[in-house]
């Protein structure tokens, strides 16, 4: 199956969570592509929806994925802006991922949630949210243990 991982990243780590679980779901028999959600002129960060460059359609895909850093406990303004363009997930399985630098009970759990009941919204299937905390010892465990569920979550989906 053909599945989008969308993922804005301001300093790459976001963008390498997103390749980790494509080379999951590589792995698994799945067509995976990472497609970069990027703003237009200057980056904004007070949540607001901003500009994006173009992005192929979610139609292209069978299933998703969506990324985002966590920016003052809110989605990035990237991400927003996508999401915004979407009019409708319906008949696709989502999965959406964050990464973060403190705890996730400061931001990173609520982003999540937030992008979780955005795109829930929009009539996507979400079947499963993950955080990586950038911050600590067990950061590259944690990226591979993310990858490996979300990219379980959407094999069982789309097999
Ligand atoms: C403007 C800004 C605001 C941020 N706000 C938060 C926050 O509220 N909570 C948090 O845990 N991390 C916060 N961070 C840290 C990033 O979420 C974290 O470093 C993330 O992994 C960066 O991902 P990226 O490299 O893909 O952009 C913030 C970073 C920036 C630049």
């Amino acid at each position: 199956m053909r599945i989008g991982i969308y993922v804005f990243s301001l300093h790459g780590h976001t963008k390498i969570l997103a390749e980790s679980i494509k080379e999951k779901l590589n792995a698994s028999g799945h067509l995976a592509e990472v497609v970069a959600v990027e703003p237009v002129g200057q980056m904004d960060f007070t949540g607001r929806a901003i500009n994006i460059k173009p992005v192929p359609s979610i139609e292209e895909f069978d299933a998703l994925a969506i990324g985002s850093p966590v920016h003052g406990g809110r989605l990035s303004a990237p991400i927003v802006g996508l999401l915004q363009e979407i009019s409708s997930f319906e008949g696709k399985p989502t999965v959406c991922f964050a990464t973060h630098f403190f705890p996730s009970m400061w931001g990173g759990r609520q982003m999540v949630e937030k992008l979780k009941e955005t795109c829930t919204e929009k009539k996507a299937d979400v079947v499963g949210t993950t955080s990586v905390c950038w911050l600590g010892l067990h950061r590259q465990k944690n990226i591979a243990i993310a990858a490996q569920e979300l990219s379980a979550l959407l094999s069982r989906e789309t097999n």
